[in-house]
């Protein structure tokens, strides 16, 4: 069985490709980061706080990841089209998109605010279209004589609280751009297990597990490089 330092994948199946990663210098995020960057890419990380920003790029560049970081907030359109753009301006290009950037917290329908509610929404929701938005056009181009499955892909990470369809949307990922979820359950060592479930799920998952175990950030991570490679 494969452990958390070896991957099934070679270590070339993202060599000239940039990513862009939306909550990409921590939890999932950062594991998705360093797993495109260990499988070729070049990567751009995109999130609010500089220091977390900072010292995930000085970790990518340890491990000779060609890496930058942007700070912005996916909430703010300007921010989205300004990082997006520093991208592009950075590496040349954007193939591959992923919108890890996510806001949660425990509130009892009572106690959560309009605003508490609408925050989560324009983070989750609004926040991932508006990247998708401003990304499609660079996602879209590609040299003439390209194969279909080098344009570009969009990973939306997602939970399982609530499965959802956006039926008679398919437009926007009709031209050779592949839109696929991926909806972690609970996953060890994340911001959303300390937050959400501090003990009982880590302690109960023995019991209450399929596997008998947490899921890894690694296996979003190896999810998320199997679909924006080309074998996806
Ligand atoms: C009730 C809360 C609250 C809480 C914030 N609010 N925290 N309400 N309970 N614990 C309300 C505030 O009162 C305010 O409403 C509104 O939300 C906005 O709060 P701010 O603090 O001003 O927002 P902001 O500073 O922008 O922070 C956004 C955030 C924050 C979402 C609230 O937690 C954050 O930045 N989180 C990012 C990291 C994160 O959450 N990662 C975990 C993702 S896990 P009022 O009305 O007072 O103005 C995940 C799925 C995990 O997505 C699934 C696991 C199984």
């Amino acid at each position: 069985m494969a452990t958390s330092t070896e991957s099934p994948f070679k270590s070339n199946i993202l060599k000239g490709k940039v990513a862009l990663i939306t909550g990409g210098a921590s939890g999932i995020g950062f594991e998705i980061s360093t797993q495109f960057g260990k499988h070729g890419a070049s990567v751009a990380l995109m999130g609010r706080r500089k220091q977390v920003l900072q010292s995930a790029v000085s970790v990518l560049q340890s491990l000779s990841i060609p890496a930058v970081a942007f700070e912005g907030d996916v909430r703010k359109q300007d921010d989205a089209a300004r990082v997006i753009e520093s991208t592009f301006k950075h590496f040349g290009k954007i193939d591959i998109l992923v919108n890890a950037a996510a806001g949660n917290f425990l509130a009892a329908a009572e106690d959560l605010s309009p605003n508490g509610f609408r925050t989560v929404l324009d983070i989750d929701s609004v926040g991932t279209f508006t990247m998708c938005h401003e990304a499609l056009k660079y996602l879209k181009k590609g040299g003439p004589g390209r194969s279909s499955s080098s344009g570009g892909a969009i990973i939306n990470i997602s939970a399982t609280l609530h499965y959802t369809a956006s039926w008679y949307q398919i437009h926007v990922s009709a031209a050779k751009v592949r839109v696929n979820g991926i909806a972690p359950g609970p996953i060890s060592g994340t911001p959303g297990m300390s937050k959400l479930a501090p003990e009982e799920i880590g302690s109960k998952s023995r019991d209450e597990m399929p596997l008998y175990k947490l899921g890894e950030k690694w296996d979003i991570a190896m999810a998320a490089l199997y679909l924006v490679s080309d074998a996806g």
